[in-house]
């Protein structure tokens, strides 16, 4: 079955994320409709890419997941804000990025309420809020075929989507002398490799999971600025959420392993776990497929 395109497309210079929430006495079957309007309407805007999420217990045929969030370890937490609809946007220009959340508000009317929103986007040629290179590969689209889609059964071409919202201490951060700073992280700040980095080192725990070279999972988050909060709105995209679950523990510290020194600096503030469904799923059900 085929993937939601969106999913190829890293955030663009101008990025969004929407959360919405069920009303109450809402049918699933009016839930899928607006999903299907909007997503057909976000994926034939061009210049823009949109990504949709369900809490997973919404698609018919998705495998009960033991709980991912809120999630501890010995100095830091994930706590969650599941809700039942996320929507990731990205776009070239701030005119499409706003239009596309306008429409998300106008579609969903009646049917979801807007929990969480975030704007944000590139920052320089690619720095998060401390001002570090990151998302240095790019994927390819066959890296994220190979990693982030569901390979067979029936929920083929489906992608379990991971979101955290992080606020970034830029005060506490900015305290550090640069060498300090490149072993919180494990690269400098234009990205080259610290020689022997503290086991503690960003990139280390990150890959403490398997999420090395041959990463189990496409990171497609984005920085932000809100409220006078500045952070990063971490998304990605996985095959399997047993890959989160292994990602975050390496993180936390969890199991008597080495938290990752970033914590000290960065800290989750809600996050939830959606599954982006196949385009089957849109086709078989959006009000323009039925009606032609
Ligand atoms: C505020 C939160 C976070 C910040 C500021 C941050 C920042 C960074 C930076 C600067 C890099 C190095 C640049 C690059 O490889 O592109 C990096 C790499 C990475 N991060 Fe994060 N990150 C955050 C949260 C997370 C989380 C929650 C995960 C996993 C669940 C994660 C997984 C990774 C992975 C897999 C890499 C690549 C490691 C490698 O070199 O193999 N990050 N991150």
């Amino acid at each position: 079955m085929l993937p939601q395109e969106g999913l190829f497309h890293s955030p663009g210079a101008f990025s969004g994320i929407a959360i919405l929430r069920l009303l109450r006495d809402v049918a699933r079957p009016q839930l899928r409709d607006v999903i299907s309007s909007l997503h057909h309407e976000l994926s034939t805007t061009r210049g823009l890419h949109a990504v949709l999420g369900l809490q997973p217990a919404l698609l018919p045929g998705a495998p009960p997941t033991p709980v991912l969030l809120p999630r501890e370890g010995p100095t830091a937490r994930f706590p969650s804000s599941q809700s039942h609809v996320l929507v990731q946007v990205s776009a070239g220009n701030r005119e499409l990025l706003l239009g596309s959340l306008r429409r998300v508000l106008a579609l969903s009317k009646g049917v979801l309420s807007l929990e969480e929103e975030l704007l944000g986007g590139r920052i320089g040629e690619g720095r998060e809020a401390f001002g570090f290179r990151d998302g240095l590969v790019k994927p390819t689209r066959e890296q994220v075929k190979r990693t982030a889609l569901v390979p067979s059964g029936p929920l083929a071409g489906a992608s379990w989507l991971l979101y955290l919202r992080f606020h970034q201490d830029l005060e506490r951060f900015s305290r550090l002398k640069e060498r300090a700073q490149a072993h919180v992280v494990g690269r400098t700040r234009e990205g080259e490799l610290v020689v022997d980095p503290p086991a503690e080192a960003h990139i280390l725990r990150a890959r403490a999971a398997g999420a090395g070279d041959s990463s189990p999972l496409i990171r497609r988050g984005f920085p932000f600025r809100h409220g006078g909060e500045e952070g990063l709105a971490f998304v990605a995209a996985s095959a399997d959420p047993a890959h989160y679950q292994r990602s975050l523990d390496a993180l936390l510290g969890a199991g008597g392993q080495t938290p990752d020194a970033l914590l000290r600096y960065a800290t989750a503030v809600g996050g939830g776990l959606y599954l982006a469904p196949p385009l089957g799923w849109f086709q078989a059900l959006s009000p323009q497929e039925a009606a032609s």
